[in-house]
Parts: structure tokens; sequence; C-alpha cells
């Protein structure tokens, strides 16, 4: 497929999820204004099934991504207690990459009787067990960023297929198409279904583009598990036949870079990445990482917050209009969704990205250390 084929197929992919999130968005502002949020819906109840004081149990696969316990966490937290007069309650737990503890972790929110689970799975297969028993517990699971499998009542996601697809684009832009452009894949966890949709979205980019001289996956997405893949990537391909990486996200891309200069490479090639974590914002800044794929993450817990309430205090007609995309697992079919559209992050642009969500400050970003490279790209006047 060429190019501009290419890219309008990704415009209209993000036009139409953004479409989709506004129009959820605004539905479910249009009815919580006309004081009609408990009306009937597909579960026809007439009333809120809770009030306020509700406890919502939230679980995060691990600390290596520091997503979790940096955003999604907090964010998702303060969204609870905004939408609740400050009644609700966020039981927190992170499995702390142990799928085995994940599954612990959540039957004991389902002993303590929380109302609602809202669970990223460190394996999305093996946490079905505790979802079926939430499920027959009567409480509602909400996957979140992983399409956990079992029986969920709703999905919260970016458009992982997005993902890959603008960091395999943007690979190759850099490079331009020529099959002896020897490329590495570094791919996430094979535990993790989000990988298998990078990987395809990237491959739709890179397939007919660059030769993939290696590839691997990355065994619990750890930057340690990532750096020995890539010194073993570079004593097979040759340091200076390596034309660029794709790492699936930013810890995989640290740890990439770290090996590419450990070897002694004279210039770092292309790399990609995901999550917009500090330090790889800071290594665009100075040339050393090409991208990262920024994910508004305030988007994303905010309307797994939102989802969570709405489900528990009965309010069918706005968890419905927040979960207006569908899905299948390889358990379940018709997913209630919402799928949050994903942009590219490279030193254009950190300004219109992170800095304007107030993920980052511009301070925070340009230590004195990227001083004068932040000068140099216009971050800091
Ligand atoms: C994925 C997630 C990414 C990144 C990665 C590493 O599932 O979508 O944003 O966090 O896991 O844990």
């Amino acid at each position: 497929m060429n190019t501009r084929n290419t890219r309008t197929r990704i415009r209209r992919i993000a036009l139409r999820r953004t479409a989709v999130a506004v129009a959820a968005s605004a539905a479910a502002f249009s009815l919580a204004s006309c004081g009609v949020v408990d009306g009937v819906g597909d579960e026809s109840k007439a009333s809120p099934t809770k009030g306020n004081d509700i406890t919502v149990g939230l679980l995060m696969p691990d600390k290596e991504t520091a997503r979790y316990e940096q955003f999604d966490y907090p964010i998702f937290k303060a969204k609870v207690l905004e939408l609740t007069d400050g009644k609700g309650t966020v039981q927190y737990a992170n499995a702390e990459k142990d799928a085995k503890q994940q599954n612990r972790q959540l039957e004991q929110m389902v002993a303590e009787k929380v109302d609602i689970v809202v669970v990223d799975a460190v394996d999305s297969k093996a946490i079905a067990s505790a979802v079926k028993k939430a499920k027959d517990a009567g409480i509602p699971v909400i996957a979140y960023d992983r399409l956990a499998q079992g029986p969920i009542d709703a999905y919260i996601s970016f458009d992982n297929e997005l993902v890959g697809q603008v960091q395999g684009r943007a690979l190759v832009e850099k490079l331009g198409t020529s099959a002896a452009s020897k490329i590495v894949m570094m791919n996430g966890s094979s535990t993790d279904p989000n990988s298998a949709q990078f990987k395809a979205g990237a491959m739709s980019e890179l397939q007919d583009a660059v030769t993939i001289a290696k590839e691997y996956d990355t065994k619990d997405w750890d930057p340690k598990n990532a750096k020995a893949n890539m010194e073993k990537a570079i004593a097979a391909v040759g340091l200076d036949n390596i034309a660029g990486v794709y790492a699936a996200n930013d810890g995989i891309a640290g740890a990439v870079i770290d090996a590419l200069k450990t070897a002694g490479v004279s210039k770092v090639p292309p790399v990609t990445g995901q999550d917009a974590d500090l330090d790889a914002v800071r290594r665009i800044v100075s040339g050393d990482q090409y991208m990262t794929v920024y994910k508004s993450y305030p988007q994303e817990a905010d309307a797994a917050a939102e989802m969570a309430v709405a489900k528990i205090q009965g309010r069918s007609i706005e968890f419905d209009a927040l979960t207006r995309d569908k899905v299948d697992s390889p358990t379940n079919e018709n997913i209630p969704s919402q799928l949050v559209p994903v942009v590219a992050l490279t030193k254009e642009n950190i300004e219109d990205t992170v800095v304007k969500d107030g993920i980052y400050t511009v301070k925070q970003i340009c230590t004195s250390k990227y001083r004068s490279a932040c000068q140099e790209i216009g971050l800091l006047k």
C-alpha cells in the first residue's frame, strides 16, 4: 500500500475514533444535564442502584512502565472522587508483573465486596478465572487498556492497532522505503493482547517497506529483557547494519538505545516508542529517540472512572453512551467498548501534546542537561 493511502486510512481511523469519543462524551453530558441519566436503558433501572458511597477496585499490571502509578491510578482516583462528591473509594493494587498475584488481588477485592472492578491485566488469559468469580458474585468487571478474557462488562483502551500503525509509519517515513533497510523489531510481552495489535498495526506499514532482520518479544515488557535481546540483535545483524529499531514502548526504547550506545554506535538510528514516558520525551529532545506515541491518559482514565461509576449507579444510558464501540475477545463477543485515539510525538509537537495536556511542564522536561537541546527545538524560549 502506498504511503498516501496509508496516511488517509490512519487519518480516517483517527477521525472516526475522535468522532466516537466526542459523540460519547457529548451524549453523556447532555443526558446528565437533562437529568435523565438514571432513566431507562438496557437494564431498565428506574433509579440509581447506588449512591455516592461506592468502592471501586482498580488493578494495574506493573511498576516497570511509569504510566500506571504516575498517571492511570491517580487520574482515575481523582475522577471517581469528583464523580461521587468525594464519597467514593478506590481500592488499588499493583500486581508487579505477577499474573498469579493479580488473580489473588482481584479475588481479594471480590471477597471484600467492592462494587466494581477495573482491571489492567498482566496476563489477559490467566485473569479470566478471577473475572468469572467476580461476575458470579455479582460484581461487574471493566477491562482497562488490555482486553481481559472472561465475562467482562466493558472495555476501555486506546486504539491499539492505530498505535502500531503510527509507530510503523513514523519509522518508514524517517527511513524511506528501501527493502535494503534492515530494522530490528522489539515487540511487547506475549501475554499482553495489545502487543499483537501493536505488531499487526506496525507490520501493515513495515512489511513492504523494510527488511525485518531480527524480531523479539519482550518478556513482561521488562527493559532488562529488551536489553539482552538487543545485544543479541547487534551481534547477529551487526551494529552498522541496523537502520532503525521498532521498539513497542518507551521502556524497551530506552533499553535499545542503551545497548546501541554500549556497543559503541556513532549515531543512534531512529528508534520508536510508546507511552510518552518523561525519560523518552527527554531522549526525543536530545535526539536519541526518534518518536513515541502519546496516549492521553486523562482521556482513558477519566472515561474508565465515568464508566465504572455509571455502571454501579445503574445509569445505563450514560454507560451506553460511553461504550459505543464493540469488540470481541477470544472468549466473549460484542463487548461494549470505548477506543481512544492516539498521536505520534516527535520533537515537533511536544508542546502541543504532553505539555498542553498538563502531563509534564517544560521545566520538568528541560532540566539543565537538556536546556540547550530544548532551546534548539524551540521548547525553551
Ligand atoms: C501495554 C500498554 C502500553 C504499555 C505497555 C507496557 O498494554 O498499552 O501503554 O504500558 O503495556 O506495560
